[in-house]
């Protein structure tokens, strides 16, 4: 039986029969995408007069939400403690995890190591569309886990891995990657929008059904989103994305979805020459300071998810010919650079308007807190005076369109962190400081951007 296919726009959702350049309803060109065309529903039941009530309804679907019973979900560790950080704690069973990544970062490598560590205990299935059995093995040979009963497969049509998935009935299973594959039931090209989306629909329903934990990778674009429409981040239980600088060696894996844990939870690697190993104090490896102070540095402790980690944050302020000056980030949202740096000069009196300010988190790492609001003033105004601030000194806190420093969450736990690193002092939003001394640490509370510019 040949299925009927119709093109729906991702704008505004409309179907059409043929394939056009140009959406029909609301105009916006290239957003007809290939689906699985249904019958039209023939008449609203609510609005039909005869409409007496449907036999096929179970009485009992409602429930009280108090006589729902549960069982705790199992949790099983992917053998890399960072990864189940990330995860929430470990694989739950019939959870779909959807890693998207930038190409060689890492992603077949770290879902081969998870497979291989849980072959060991539970029935995996490895299935790649876009390696050999060959290179499956090689590199599996560099992770020095040759010798696994990992069972692999090399294909790309969804309705045959389903057919051997049911066979193999996997506990776990990785599809690498959804770009790959394609189903019958569309004509359009593997890879296109309409195609990913089916073909992750079929492997997700597969997955609910039968309990498996399933892995699917996802190519990123160059704007940095996942490939391959939006929809599939609502399809999945959990989203991961790989980040990273490839010349660096350190590699994060970040939860921006998590069905079954916290998201914005940071996983922290390092790909070795024997694939990745988790970092278990990640703040020391962001933290890797010059001997002297030097102007324009501040340590920030920021905090990703579910613990605090301290990173450097550097400001470089410098005269500009430019009729508008530059405002350049790396690693922070731009916009609050100017709304802070409008504060400094309404609330400080401090001008930079016709200065060049560039700011960087150190080590790659993004920072999209408003902790970072008060290093990145105080980094700022370091450079511009070209004075060093203490190299013992940490700061975190929100900068108001007033000038007020307002609280961050998890105030203590962040000093606490600062403390066992070995910073003497902080500068933090006043209703974080705490009311007994922590470690030998000196900490100021301030109210006002004026306080705390008062204290450096
Ligand atoms: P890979 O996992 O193939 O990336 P993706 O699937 O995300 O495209 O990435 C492999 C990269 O990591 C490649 O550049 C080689 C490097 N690598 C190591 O440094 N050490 C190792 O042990 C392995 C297996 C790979
Ligand atoms: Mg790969």
């Amino acid at each position: 039986m040949k299925t009927k296919v119709a093109y729906s726009c991702t704008e505004c959702g409309s179907v059409n029969p043929k394939w056009s350049g140009q959406c029909g309803d609301c105009e916006s060109w290239n957003t007809l995408i290939e689906i699985i065309a249904t019958a039209p529903q023939k008449e609203s039941i609510s609005t039909n007069p005869r409409f007496k009530g449907y036999a096929g309804v179970d009485e009992t679907a409602v429930q009280e939400l108090a006589a729902v019973s549960f069982e705790n979900e199992l949790r099983v560790s992917s053998g890399l403690s960072e990864l189940d950080r990330v995860l929430g704690g470990g694989l739950v069973s019939g959870s779909v995890i959807l890693i998207g990544g930038d190409p060689g970062i890492g992603k077949s490598t770290v879902l081969l190591q998870t497979l291989c560590h849980l072959s060991e205990q539970h029935r995996t299935l490895y299935v790649t569309g876009e390696e050999s059995l060959q290179q499956v093995k090689l590199r599996a040979h560099r992770l020095g886990v040759q010798d696994n009963n990992l069972r692999l497969l090399t294909e790309t049509h969804v309705e045959r891995i389903l057919t051997i998935a049911m066979q193999e009935k996997p506990e776990v299973m990785v599809v690498d990657s959804v770009q790959t594959l394609y189903t019958e039931l569309l004509q359009s090209a593997p890879g296109s929008v309409g195609q990913v989306r089916e073909s992750a629909a079929q492997l997700v329903r597969y997955a609910k059904q039968t309990g498996t934990a399933l892995f699917l990778v996802g190519h990123v674009t160059k704007e940095g989103t996942l490939a391959g429409p939006r929809v599939l981040e609502h399809m999945v239980d959990t989203v991961l994305y790989f980040e990273g600088e490839s010349d660096s060696r350190y590699r994060v894996i970040r939860a921006v979805k998590n069905r079954f844990g916290a998201v914005n939870e940071l996983g922290i690697f390092a790909m070795t020459d024997r694939g990745l190993k988790g970092v278990n104090n990640p703040s020391a490896i962001f933290l890797s300071r010059y001997s002297e102070p030097i102007s324009g540095s501040i340590v920030m402790v920021t905090w990703e998810g579910s613990r605090p980690m301290l990173v450097e944050v550097q400001a470089l302020v410098d005269e500009s010919h430019l009729a508008n000056p530059r405002r350049v980030t790396v690693g922070l949202e731009q916009n609050r650079l100017a709304l802070a740096l409008a504060v400094l000069h309404r609330h400080g009196g401090i001008i930079t308007y016709n200065q060049d300010v560039f700011v960087n988190i150190v080590g790659g790492v993004r920072v999209f807190e408003t902790a970072a609001d008060l290093p990145v003033l105080l980094a700022v105004l370091s450079s511009l005076k070209n004075k060093c601030l203490p190299d013992d000194l940490i700061a975190f806190g929100e900068v108001g369109l007033a000038g007020e420093i307002r609280p961050v969450q998890s105030g203590q736990e962040r000093l606490k962190e600062a403390a066992k690193h070995g910073f003497k002092r902080a500068i933090v939003p006043h209703a974080n400081a705490p009311k007994s001394t922590i470690d030998g640490m000196e900490v100021i509370g301030v109210t006002r951007l004026s306080e705390a510019l008062m204290h450096i």
